[in-house]
């Protein structure tokens, strides 16, 4: 079996300073090499559930289980991809790389491990380097390798392709997906935008904010390539957009035309479903 299941059942958190609930009676089970999209407006819980569901934090209420052992804290099986990539400047390319290898205590994998990440997202020729001398998505892509030479069950990405490019963004969402799928992890991806959904998760979970909950669940059931020109991609994000609006509570500018979404034609529509 590849990549690692998740169960988390009654996850409630309350910030010291906080003044309400970030979030309220959380239930999540994820399959293991299943890609999951967490989203929802600013502030309505995405990171801090990503948090604790990676052990880098402790919810006040509830428990999670990976692979049916209870989480108490983070492990290396379980890397985390932030916005900012936080590479060592003074450092090459491939010592980045290396640094989670070094900090475990197994150098010895470097030598095979490094240049293999490296050439899995396509930086083999940048190896020496110096990482102040890439551009913002170059270094994603270094942050990537040096989260994928560890070997991890479950990747958690609190939106890391925020700052970049459409163009760059587009790639490495797909890029994402494919390596993710080719080493058999499973994926929890926090965003607030609906395409980033559509284009890497299977599954997306939409939340609502004050308390932070699940408010809908929303299939993504695409084979294969993800264009967003193809007629299935339009069909999945206007459920989403539906889903979302519903728990934000506003309508969006860019909605999909929902006559031509829902001609009887069509292929099976992506499934939505309430969380009450
Ligand atoms: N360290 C903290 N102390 C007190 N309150 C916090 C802390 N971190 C987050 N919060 C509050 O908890 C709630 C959820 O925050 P969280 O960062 O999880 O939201 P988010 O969905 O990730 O938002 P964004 O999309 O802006 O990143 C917010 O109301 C936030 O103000
Ligand atoms: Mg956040």
């Amino acid at each position: 079996m590849k990549g690692a299941h998740i169960k988390a059942t009654g996850i409630s958190h309350t910030y010291r300073r906080g003044a309400t609930k970030a979030l309220d009676g959380i239930d999540l089970e994820i399959q293991p090499g299943e890609a999951i999209a967490l989203i929802g407006r600013s502030g309505c819980g995405k990171s801090t559930l990503l948090h604790i569901l990676s052990g880098l934090s402790q919810a006040s209420e509830g428990t999670v289980y990976v692979d049916g052992a209870l989480v108490t804290g983070p492990s290396p099986s379980r890397v985390m991809m932030f916005q900012a990539p936080s590479l060592y400047p003074w450092m090459t390319v491939e010592q980045n790389v290396a640094v989670g290898l070094k900090f475990n205590g197994r150098m010895r994998e470097a030598k095979t491990r490094v240049p293999e990440m490296l050439e899995l997202v396509e930086l083999g020729s940048y190896a020496k380097r110096n990482v102040q001398d890439l551009s913002g998505g170059q270094q994603q892509r270094v942050a990537l390798a040096r989260s994928l030479v560890l070997n991890p069950q479950i990747l958690f990405l609190d939106e890391p392709l925020s700052a970049l490019d459409a163009f760059t963004r587009h790639a490495l969402q797909r890029d994402i997906r494919r390596i993710a799928a080719e080493m058999g992890i499973t994926l929890v991806l926090v965003t607030h935008d609906i395409n980033e959904a559509v284009m890497m998760a299977d599954r997306a979970l939409v939340m609502k904010a004050n308390p932070g909950r699940f408010s809908a669940e929303v299939a993504i059931p695409i084979e294969g390539d993800r264009a967003p020109s193809s007629h299935e991609f339009a069909i999945a994000k206007a459920a989403l957009v539906e889903a979302y609006e519903g728990a934000a509570g506003l309508t969006m500018a860019e909605t999909a035309a929902p006559d031509r979404l829902t001609s009887a034609t069509d292929p099976a529509p992506a499934r939505v479903r309430a969380i009450k």
